[in-house]
């Protein structure tokens, strides 16, 4: 069956197959065509073009668009958005003047949601996050990367591993798993990180890698964490399973962790708020991508990543929401862009080439993902009537998507989910 979109005002991130992504001034042009059509078969994009070459195909869909933009659906490259529970709590502490690290080392934290999805069982945990993944979806976002890592036990993170593989099975959006075995020390192994980590490696991997519960490996290098030492013994047991590394890095202190993620041929170093000149040089000579997480910067008042240094240098820049209970309740990919603006001062085109094409390379999708290209699938946001595409991290706050589309069919209307698994 195939469906035909028509009057699209204007058609955006329109490429051809593209093997890298995008870096310095490539990442300021955003190709598009203005007054198009575009064309779905069996879920995929099959065909587009200007509407004066438009010509009607017998027994298909035909959908008057009468001035609506389009654009591919946003990928969101970097996600905690399985957990449990909630961390109000903290948030009313650090408004009362605690900090993010001193909440941590008192037990709270990651560790305090640990101990929540801990007793959680696997249906709730699905349920609570089945609901955040219909929130998302209905505001655009179409390929997501989840992580493990609130587990810190195997029982745990096979649990949270699982309840991945079943949103992927269950709704229209692409899913990738990433196991964050290393995002804390939990009070079992409290001053053994070594210890962790060898449990880590010897009791939980084989079975993420046996059951193929996950295509990524993660690990949160900062201090009071994860060395990079440690990082490096983790990274390399996941190579043996052929778990590739996006990490998190330089969040609150640069000490060698990037040239050492870079050593270790991660697809993407993620956070990067704190950003040395070593690490700007070891990016710019590897094929690494850059991923920035401003909801984060945001909700925890820390540094923006600087989005200009990292474009200038000529590093790959994506843009993700990183949502979880702590550091960034949202996610929200139409804020991140906004924000990627408004803070971190990228053009509109930096953006929506970030949040769309160079995020699903950051996240293995870029076959599937990312761009409005023949064969790619057909994962859409159509918006309401605007003016031009930089109204949209122009009118923050507002979400001007009429219609979000997965697989060549609607999904979200208005914010409202019409999907049902
Ligand atoms: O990316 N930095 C480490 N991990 C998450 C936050 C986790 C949490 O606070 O629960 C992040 O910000
Ligand atoms: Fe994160």
């Amino acid at each position: 069956m195939s469906t035909v979109l028509i009057n699209i005002r204007e058609l955006l991130q329109i490429r051809s197959k593209m093997e890298r992504p995008l870096r310095g001034n490539e990442m300021s042009i955003l190709p598009s065509l203005t007054e198009a059509y575009l064309r779905i078969d069996n879920g995929r994009i099959s065909d587009f073009g200007e509407m004066r070459y438009y010509q009607p195909h017998e027994n298909e869909e035909v959908i008057d668009l009468q001035g609506k933009t389009v654009l591919p659906a946003w990928c969101d490259s970097h996600t905690h958005l399985v957990f449990a529970g909630n961390r109000e709590q903290e948030f009313v502490d650090r408004i009362n003047g605690l900090s993010y690290e001193e909440i941590a080392s008192r037990g709270g934290g990651i560790l305090n949601s640990a101990q929540t999805l801990r007793e959680t069982s696997e249906e709730e945990l699905y349920l609570q996050s089945a609901k955040r993944l219909e929130q998302v979806i209905a505001m655009g976002t179409g390929a997501i990367e989840i992580k493990s890592g609130y587990g810190l036990t195997r029982e745990a993170e096979l649990k949270m591993l699982r309840v991945i593989a079943r949103l992927n099975k269950n709704y229209p959006v692409t899913v990738k798993a990433t196991f964050l075995g290393a995002h804390a020390i939990p009070s079992e192994f409290k001053n053994d990180a070594d210890g962790y980590i060898t449990y880590m490696i010897e009791e939980v991997l084989p079975e993420v890698g046996a059951e193929n519960l996950a295509s990524f490996i993660d690990i949160f290098c900062e201090k009071g964490y994860f060395t990079v030492e440690q990082m490096n013994r983790f990274l390399e047991a996941g190579a043996k399973y052929d778990l590739r590394p996006k990490v998190h890095v330089n969040q609150f202190n640069a000490f060698g962790a990037v040239p050492a993620a870079v050593e270790q041929h991660a697809l993407s170093v993620d956070h990067l708020e704190v950003l040395e000149e070593e690490d700007l040089q070891a990016l710019s000579r590897s094929e690494t991508i850059a991923t920035a997480l401003p909801l984060c910067s945001l909700f925890l008042s820390i540094p923006y990543t600087p989005a200009r240094k990292i474009i200038k240098a000529n590093i790959p820049l994506a843009l993700a929401t990183d949502f979880n209970p702590g550091s960034s309740p949202s996610g929200n990919m139409n804020q991140v862009v906004s924000l990627a603006c408004i803070k971190m001062n990228m053009t509109p085109e930096e953006a929506i080439n970030a949040a769309t094409l160079n995020a699903a390379f950051a996240m293995g999708v870029e076959n599937e993902a990312g761009s409005i290209t023949i064969g790619k699938k057909a994962n859409l946001i159509i918006t309401e009537e605007i003016p031009s595409y930089a109204f949209l991290p122009y009118d923050f706050g507002h979400l001007n998507i009429a219609e979000v589309w997965l697989e060549g069919k609607p999904a979200a209307r208005k914010a409202d989910v019409i999907f049902q698994p």
